[in-house]
């Protein structure tokens, strides 16, 4: 068959207004076969599988570890998996690790790498991994070629230490797949294990509240299934929810949050205003259904996602692996610890079909006693607030403005054997997103996404300062789409700084990611193909290393790729608005634990 040329203009269309999908920002893999084929590739590429790859650091175990011990946890091929059950495979700790003792504190690393290939033509699919009912991976395949694909990612899951250890379950894969005599892509996948360990792990005990969990509670749906282990959220009303029933003796909680979005929302930041509900979107986290707190999603493209030749070979920030967030219920335990079962529910603002939601609670159990005992000293969450603006100019050109922030605010109290301390956990988000559409041959989005995050754990009677932390994520994008080129660009910022008599790890931690991408249909009179790019750069610093990339790519070719793990001199994360008064803060919280000590 001739190749036939499909028009970028065709592809991304614009329909006007208000439908829940009014732009086409999704190539058939189909039509991206054809484009695909129409690219000029290098004979050397030609018979071997291309590799794709989302920038990320490589992960190194702390100095001193022994390892990696390495175990193949699932062996598995996707084809017509969809509505079916997911892939299982029975886990037990690996002999390595029960030979530590299955001590969850032996291990100092543990990373979960996911390794697949597929050839002949598939969508990207999204998929989830889990252990007993705990997520610990979410992630898109990458979309096969004909010579076929192949890819990895490495996940470090050391904060699941203790479900590691804790002895035998269910590890269960599900992609839903299909596959016809169009789509011909069977996704071939294992999925792997790789522990290190400390040299001596009884000589110092991890510091409380902040090792890894010494329980994890997952909040999904339960084996077996036809399906993920997922909540689906369909719309802005839904709320999904499960009962649980915290131990008596827990001292900390963090809710960690998966969240994507599919279907009429997997593009929520182009949504207008109407019946596509705009785009502003927020994950909640209900308790006995009062709001305890809130994730605003970063904006994950997956590889299929808005021009799918911008992703190859390079794919977008996160799609590989995609961020979750924490919500710190620690102030909310006076209200979870009466030996009851409460409600969580999980729900999306503005969602359209389909959201999907789960969660692991991490909790941190006293060793010193049976049960502890808190109460909720103040909580205040004033209304989200979102403002929209419409303003058409003459021509019929159309901009919408969109702005919201939220404020949730919490302090408890938890008397354990460590003492009686009170945390405050602040969060504040803001957003921005201008969509300026162009009489239906153009469309400009620049969003951005920004969350501010302190807790503080003290000892009010001695003003001890346990642990304190400081953070900042902001998730730039900004995308681009004209008759004959597709600009995206996007970016990761985040900076953590912690302080506190039981703060571990590193105090400070700052990446700083970007990556550009465009398409341009220049060759399209020649009959040759599109032509496209990338460029990330991606910058690492913290106090326990640093990890610096830059790297291009033009079509399928790497053009220039430079990395190093050279800390800047000084090491403090350099340039970013409030860190430095933060890092006094941090100082200052220091001596507050180490003077009243
Ligand atoms: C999975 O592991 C098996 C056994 O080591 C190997 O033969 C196969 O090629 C691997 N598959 C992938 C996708 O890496
Ligand atoms: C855990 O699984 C292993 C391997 O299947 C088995 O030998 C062992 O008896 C199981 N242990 C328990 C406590 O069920
Ligand atoms: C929202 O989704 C829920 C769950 O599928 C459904 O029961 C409900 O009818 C939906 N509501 C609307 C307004 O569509
Ligand atoms: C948002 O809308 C409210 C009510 O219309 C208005 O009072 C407020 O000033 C607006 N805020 C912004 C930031 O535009
Ligand atoms: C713990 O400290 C808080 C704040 O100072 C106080 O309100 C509460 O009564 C204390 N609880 C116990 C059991 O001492
Ligand atoms: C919690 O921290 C926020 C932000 O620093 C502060 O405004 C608030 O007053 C604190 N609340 C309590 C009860 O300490
Ligand atoms: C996007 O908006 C921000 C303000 O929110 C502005 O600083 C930035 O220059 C805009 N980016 C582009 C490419 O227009
Ligand atoms: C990244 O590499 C490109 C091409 O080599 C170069 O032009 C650019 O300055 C580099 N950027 C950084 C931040 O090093």
């Amino acid at each position: 068959m001739a190749v036939s040329f499909v028009h970028l203009a065709m592809l991304l269309s614009l329909i006007p207004a208000t439908v829940a999908s009014p732009r086409k920002l999704r190539v058939s893999p189909a039509d991206t076969a054809e484009l695909d084929a129409g690219t000029p590739s290098s004979p050397a590429d030609a018979s071997r599988p291309t590799t794709f790859f989302e920038v990320d650091r490589p992960l190194r175990p702390p100095p001193g570890s022994s390892g990696p011990c390495s175990t193949l946890l699932l062996s598995s091929s996707f084809g017509f998996t969809f509505t079916k059950p997911p892939a299982t495979a029975a886990y037990s700790p690996p002999p390595c690790l029960v030979a530590e003792g299955s001590s969850a504190s032996a291990i100092s690393l543990a990373v979960l790498e996911w390794r697949a290939t597929c050839q002949g033509v598939q969508f990207d699919r999204i998929f989830g991994v889990w252990l007993g009912g705990a997520e610990l991976l979410r992630s898109c395949t990458a979309e096969p070629r004909p010579n076929g694909i192949v890819w990895s990612v490495s996940k470090d899951i050391t904060k699941y230490a203790s479900l590691l250890a804790a002895g035998n379950s269910t590890l269960a894969v599900y992609l839903g797949n299909l596959v016809n005599s169009q789509y011909t892509g069977v996704y071939y996948a294992n999925v792997t294990l790789h522990l290190y360990f400390r040299r001596a792990p009884t000589r110092t005990p991890p510091p409380p509240a902040t090792a890894p969990a010494d329980v994890i509670v997952p909040m999904s749906r339960g084996l077996p299934l036809n399906d993920g282990l997922w909540y689906q959220v369909q719309n802005a009303t839904d709320v999904q929810s499960t009962s649980v029933t915290l131990p008596p003796n827990a001292y900390r909680a963090v809710l960690e949050v998966y969240a994507s979005s599919h279907g009429d929302d997997e593009f929520w930041y182009t949504n207008t205003p109407g019946a596509a509900n705009g785009p502003f979107r927020e994950v909640t986290v209900r308790v006995d259904g009062v709001l305890a707190g809130a994730a605003w999603p970063f904006p994950v493209i997956y590889t299929g996602g808005i021009y799918p030749l911008l992703w190859r070979p390079i794919t977008a920030i996160g799609s590989f692996n995609l961020p979750t967030y924490d919500i710190e219920l620690t102030p909310l335990l006076g209200k979870l610890l009466d030996g009851k079962a409460h409600e969580f529910g999980f729900a999306v603002t503005n969602a359209l079909d389909m959201w999907y939601v789960d969660a692991n609670l991490h909790l941190w159990l006293d060793p010193g006693s049976a049960a502890t005992t808190a109460g909720l000293i103040a909580y205040v969450a004033p209304e989200l607030v979102v403002n929209t603006t419409t303003s058409v100019q003459s021509g019929g050109d159309t901009t919408y403005h969109t702005t919201a922030s939220r404020q949730i605010s919490a302090t408890g109290w938890v008397r354990s054997s460590h003492g009686n301390l009170t945390t405050n956990a602040t969060r504040t988000f803001t957003f921005d997103n201008t969509n300026a559409i162009s009489d239906g041959t153009a469309e400009t989005v620049n969003q951005t996404t920004v969350t501010h995050d302190g807790i503080f754990a003290t000892d009010r009677r001695t003003g001890v300062v346990y642990y304190a932390v400081w953070a900042r994520q902001d998730f730039p994008l900004y995308l681009d789409s004209e008759t004959d080129r597709v600009t995206v660009t996007h970016g990761l910022d985040v900076t953590t700084v912690s302080a506190g008599r039981w703060s571990s790890g590193p105090r400070y931690r700052s990446l700083r990611t970007t990556q550009s991408s465009v398409v341009e249909e220049v060759e399209r009179r020649r009959g040759n193909g599109v032509s496209w790019g990338t460029r990330q750069t991606y910058r690492y610093e913290a106090a326990d290393g640093c990890y610096f990339r830059n790297v291009t790519s033009s079509g399928y070719s790497i053009a220039s790729d430079q990395s190093n793990e050279v800390c800047a001199k000084g090491g403090a994360p350099a340039g970013v608005g409030g860190v430095t008064a933060a890092l006094r803060a941090a100082s200052a919280a220091d001596e507050a634990g180490l003077v009243r000590n």
